[in-house]
């Protein structure tokens, strides 16, 4: 068997991945001598991510989770990242003289997974902290509570902005009757939600209702429901770094899978907050608390901590169904 074939027998690990929105926006493309990394424009979210910077940070935690299923199967894998805008190439996986050096397992990558309920109380250890940063990534720590009122204002610019709204509606499942409920997008039961609360969300944001949803005060509203989010004492970390090529996203997407990977193996999970980055209010308060270098920005922001509940897998789309 070629190392291809055999790298291709694990595709359905590597699509464990996460991505924002849960849209797996990565097509691997088999050649004779290579696994290409390519990028699907139908599932980018042009309008809650015009920067695209959820699609390469997304594109590089698939990258890096590629490598580290290679690596656990004993196959000699490298990335060469770089992009090409006119075919949507990411990378291209090549034969390497040595196996991926990683201290994640496949069993990491199949454990990892994200909790948007209730978290204990208790802020990350720095010995914890040390570690990740430890991993390549230049991480800041910012205790919940004083993320309440960001958070509320960028669900507020979320809820009341209809293109995001469109987007968030095209990939929530917000019921196990959605005919991509075990493929893609957002279920309720990973987003935490009751039944109820899942159909009031549904209901609220339908294509019909939102118009009047948004002019009678229903963002204002909807914040209101994740307003106990950041209300206990816990952390909340900030991935910065210099973004200013795809290439350099790309590689932070592959830090910050390799953060979640090293929280999941302590028995902690991750809530992304990206609305807080994408509200460009949000995002102007959070750079100016941070003491960032010139042409670094914060690429990604989630609170951390031992849920209360165990998360549910998320759905992902089989190999052999793409
Ligand atoms: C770049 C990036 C941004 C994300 N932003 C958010 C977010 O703002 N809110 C959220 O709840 N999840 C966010 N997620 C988590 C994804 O929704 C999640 O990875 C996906 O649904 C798959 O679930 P899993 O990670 O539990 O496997 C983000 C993930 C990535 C990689």
């Amino acid at each position: 068997m070629t190392w291809i074939a055999a790298f291709r027998s694990h595709e359905d690990d590597c699509r464990r991945a996460p991505s924002a929105h849960n849209t797996q926006p990565w097509a691997l493309r088999y050649t004779d001598d290579a696994v290409d990394v390519h990028w699907d424009p139908s599932r980018a979210l042009p309008d809650s991510d015009p920067t695209r910077r959820d699609l390469f940070l997304s594109l590089g935690a698939f990258i890096e989770t590629c490598l580290v299923v290679a690596a656990s199967a004993g196959l000699p894998v490298r990335a060469d990242i770089a992009v090409d805008h006119s075919s949507q190439r990411a990378a291209r996986l090549l034969p390497s003289p040595s196996v991926y050096d990683t201290p994640f397992t496949l069993t990491s990558v199949q454990q990892r997974r994200c909790a948007r309920g209730g978290y204990a109380p208790g802020t990350l250890d720095p010995a914890v902290l040390a570690a990740l940063t430890a991993l390549g990534a230049d991480l800041r720590q910012v205790p919940t509570r004083t993320l309440v009122a960001p958070l509320a204002a960028a669900d507020r610019w979320m809820f009341g902005t209809p293109e995001v709204v469109g987007e968030l509606r095209a990939w929530m499942r917000l019921s196990p009757k959605h005919p991509r409920y075990q493929l893609d997008g957002l279920t309720d039961q990973a987003m935490a939600l009751s039944r109820i609360e899942a159909t009031g969300l549904a209901a609220m944001i339908g294509p019909r209702a939102y118009p009047l949803t948004r002019r009678l005060g229903g963002p204002a509203l909807l914040a209101a429901a994740s307003k106990g989010l950041l209300r206990y004492d816990g952390s909340v970390l900030i991935l910065v770094g210099s973004a200013v090529t795809p290439e350099s996203v790309i590689e932070h997407g592959r830090a910050l899978v390799r953060v979640w990977l090293a929280l999941s193996e302590r028995g902690l999970n991750v809530h992304p907050l990206s609305q807080l980055l994408d509200c460009a209010a949000t995002a102007g308060q959070l750079t100016e608390k941070l003491d960032l270098a010139p042409d670094e920005s914060p690429l990604a922001v989630f609170r951390t901590g031992r849920p209360l509940k165990e998360p549910i897998r998320s759905a992902r789309i089989p190999a052999s169904q793409v």
